[in-house]
């Protein structure tokens, strides 16, 4: 899969990106990362990119011709327009399910806002999806992109390794994760779940789902409303309050 970030700090999202897991799956071939400068592609001799809002008001806007010129310079080398996503926090909620259907892409433009915005009119022109990563305000789009680039990469096949499947995490099926126990036995007077150490597949399979039941009620109710439970999980759910 291929993410082609258009941003004025290509080095912050590059660097960002070529270490752990997304940085080894980029080196195996799986995924391809390439920052375009949106500066390169400015028309003015100074290299300007940004001016005044039209009607006043504060700060300064990103200008249609460069951000035009930096996206059309992929669509003409890739012959196709791929989505290309403007991280704003005015864009419906980035979720693991957005992250998954990004994930089917075979290319993907994201686009990074700075100062106060983009002109209007470039976005309605190359936008296909308006993402906000929360309802808070960054000072730029570069955190968001690569928050995005990272939670659909993992969800791209081969960009995990065998031991780090997506398929019994957090967010699956609506539920949390169940909390996990590695060595020693006992640390400072607290011990790992008898029924880890039983051996017994099935117990150890529906403790670990008593468990996400039983986090996900805790810290997240308005996912657990979402999810699917048996009559009998209803029930012990209820019993365990
Ligand atoms: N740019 C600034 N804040 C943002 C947010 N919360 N999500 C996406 N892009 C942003």
């Amino acid at each position: 899969m291929k993410f082609y970030i258009l941003t004025l700090f290509p080095e912050m999202v590059i660097n960002g990106l070529n270490t752990s897991i997304i940085g080894r799956a980029t080196e195996a071939g799986i995924l391809d990362i390439e920052a375009i400068d949106i500066r390169d592609y400015s028309a003015n001799k100074h290299h300007k990119v940004d001016d005044y809002p039209y009607g006043g008001g504060a700060g300064m806007l990103m200008q249609a011709q460069p951000v035009y010129d930096a996206w059309k310079s992929i669509v003409n080398r890739i012959n196709k327009k791929p989505r290309c996503i403007y991280t704003t926090p005015q864009g419906n909620t980035f979720t693991q399910k957005s992250a998954k259907d990004f994930a089917m892409e075979e290319d993907i433009i994201l686009l990074c806002g700075h100062y106060e915005g983009i002109d209007e009119r470039v976005l309605e022109e190359i936008v296909t999806d308006y993402i906000s990563i929360g309802d808070y305000v960054l000072t730029g789009g570069e955190l968001p992109a690569m928050v995005m680039v990272d939670a659909i990469s993992r969800m791209v096949p081969g960009v995990l390794g065998n031991g780090e499947s997506g398929s019994s995490e957090s967010f699956e099926g609506n539920l949390l994760e169940y909390p996990q126990y590695s060595r020693p036995e006992e640390w400072k007077g607290k011990k790992v779940p008898e029924v880890l150490l039983s051996g017994h597949h099935k117990n150890i399979e529906q403790w670990r789902r008593q468990q996400s039941l039983l986090v996900t009620s805790k810290r997240r109710p308005d996912l657990l409303k979402q999810a699917k439970l048996t009559k009998q999980e209803q029930k012990w759910l209820k019993e365990q309050k």
